[in-house]
């Protein structure tokens, strides 16, 4: 009995209590193992290769891999590390690893024919840069690409910044994707739908998180954690919703937006990042599925298609605690200054040609796929500003390689990115400085479907001086 004063208990705040224990246990991914002692270097070894995983169960599927983990092993740097990657192609195709929204010189970014030559079977290659900013960040293959990364050839790298301010919550890395499987845990046919396959993008069959089939996550009520999501699917656009709860939106693509944003949607095209802070108000003891739910990405893709249960939270039988407040100012981000900016239009366009006896869709850029097209130029320290028309019946979206951009939209909370959607029947505008690291870089939709479809192109940044371009391959 409690006679005088006793505590019914002040419930505790977030900042006392841990995460429930074995939380993320299910969703855990292979770290990458640092070879240096070097604080500052990060240095790893990465292998490509076949390797059988049980992705549905009982019957292994030859996955496409980095390490034989899927994901490929979780890459963890500081702002100013300098990061060393050893590779090792032991597939049966040439490949090559492109690291997603960094910004690294040119000949690190990973594209056969513009900035490396391909890396054959049985050959090494050594990436070697410098993290200078702080994201949730990926890296994936550049030739074959709708193929190899829908085999499961991706992988996650992550930036921290110490100076960043302290957001709550635990951090997790979650990368959705999918797959295309037969009964038996076969990839479908690369070629699969045809025609309608490379207008509407592959999706797989099979969804998955962290390379796993509706894993599990543990919470405590009031708790939060920080997830940093990456949509590493071919072709899949994410809209991420969990009944009764709202998301606190930190930033995305290139680390923390201006401000932060609650919302009850997070959606993600192909390619892009979100990072936010989840807070269970689930009473213990209880569970509910982190949803897909399609996405209005053109004909079809929402008409009569079910939502899909991801993932299940799983609210532990422990008292609920108070939950931090989120920080709503988090970054000062200035404003690209457009006043002298050069204009360019890019028409995303799909068309029809007969080549030989085939009739094949035939994507491109101003109506010129890849593989016959003239790069586009800029100068060291010159803005641009792009108009991405997008008059076809489908959604893409489009990404730069190198640089950061911002979106022209007044309506959108401030950030760096490198991927935006581009909705069907529409239009956007994006500004870039190209403050430096000339050389060829990539800019494509992130359908990686349309991509090898021929809706890529380059674009070539001047160095001080530099008069021609660089000899390049547009591999086709
Ligand atoms: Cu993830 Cu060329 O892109
Ligand atoms: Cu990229
Ligand atoms: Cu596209």
């Amino acid at each position: 009995m409690c006679l005088s004063g006793c505590d019914v208990g002040t419930p505790l705040g977030a900042a006392d209590v841990e995460q429930p224990e074995g939380w993320a246990d299910e969703l855990a991914m292979a770290e990458a193992l640092d070879l240096d002692p070097d604080p500052h270097v990060v240095e790893i070894e990465l292998e490509a290769r076949i390797t059988p995983l049980e992705i549905v169960s009982g019957k292994p599927t030859p996955v496409w891999t980095y390490n034989g983990t899927l994901p490929g092993p979780l890459i963890r740097a500081k702002v100013g590390d300098r990061i060393v990657v050893r590779f090792r192609n032991s597939l049966p195709e040439p490949t090559s690893i492109h690291w997603h929204g960094m910004r690294l010189p040119n000949d690190m970014d990973g594209v056969p024919g513009l900035t490396q030559p391909p890396i054959e079977p049985g050959s090494e290659f050594v990436y070697d840069f410098v993290a200078r900013d702080a994201g949730t960040f990926w890296y994936h293959p550049h030739i074959h690409s709708a193929a190899q990364v829908g085999w499961g050839l991706y992988g996650a790298l992550v930036v921290e910044d110490p100076a960043d301010p302290e957001v709550f919550g635990d951090d997790l890395v979650l990368v959705l994707s999918d797959m295309a499987l037969d009964e038996d845990g076969q990839f479908l046919p690369e070629d699969t739908g045809g025609e309608f396959g490379d207008l509407f993008g592959r999706e797989g069959n099979i969804l998955l998180v962290n390379g796993k089939v509706r894993p599990r996550l543990k919470v405590r009520q009031g708790k939060q954690q920080r997830w940093r999501v990456i949509n590493a699917a071919r072709a899949r656009y994410y809209t991420l919703r969990l009944p009764e709860h709202t998301f606190v939106k930190l930033g995305g693509d290139n680390g923390l937006a201006e401000r932060s944003v609650e919302t009850s949607r997070i959606v993600l095209v192909p390619g892009e990042r979100a990072d936010l802070v989840f807070t269970p108000s689930d009473p213990p003891g209880t569970s509910r599925w982190l949803q897909w739910i399609p996405t209005e990405r053109g004909f079809g893709s929402v008409f009569n298609r079910p939502r899909e249960n991801m993932l299940e939270i799983v609210t532990v039988d422990e008292d609920p605690v108070i939950p931090a407040s989120i920080p709503t100012e988090l970054r000062e981000i200035e404003r690209i200054d457009v006043a002298d900016a050069k204009a360019l239009t890019l028409d995303l366009t799909i068309h029809n040609e007969t080549i030989g006896e085939k009739r094949e869709v035939v994507m491109g850029i101003n109506g010129i796929p890849y593989w016959n097209s003239k790069p586009l130029e800029a100068r060291i320290g010159e803005t641009q500003v792009w108009t991405i028309v997008n008059d076809t019946a489908f959604a893409h979206p489009f990404h730069l390689h190198g640089y950061f951009f911002q979106v022209l939209d007044d309506t959108r909370v401030l950030e760096w990115k490198d991927t935006v959607d581009v909705p069907a029947e529409s239009s956007l505008k994006i500004a870039v400085r190209f403050d430096e690291r000339p050389g060829m870089w990539m800019y494509h939709c992130h359908i990686l479907d349309h991509a090898d479809s021929g809706m890529m192109g380059h674009l070539w940044v001047a160095a001080e001086g530099e008069t021609h371009p660089p000899h390049v391959e547009l591999i086709h």
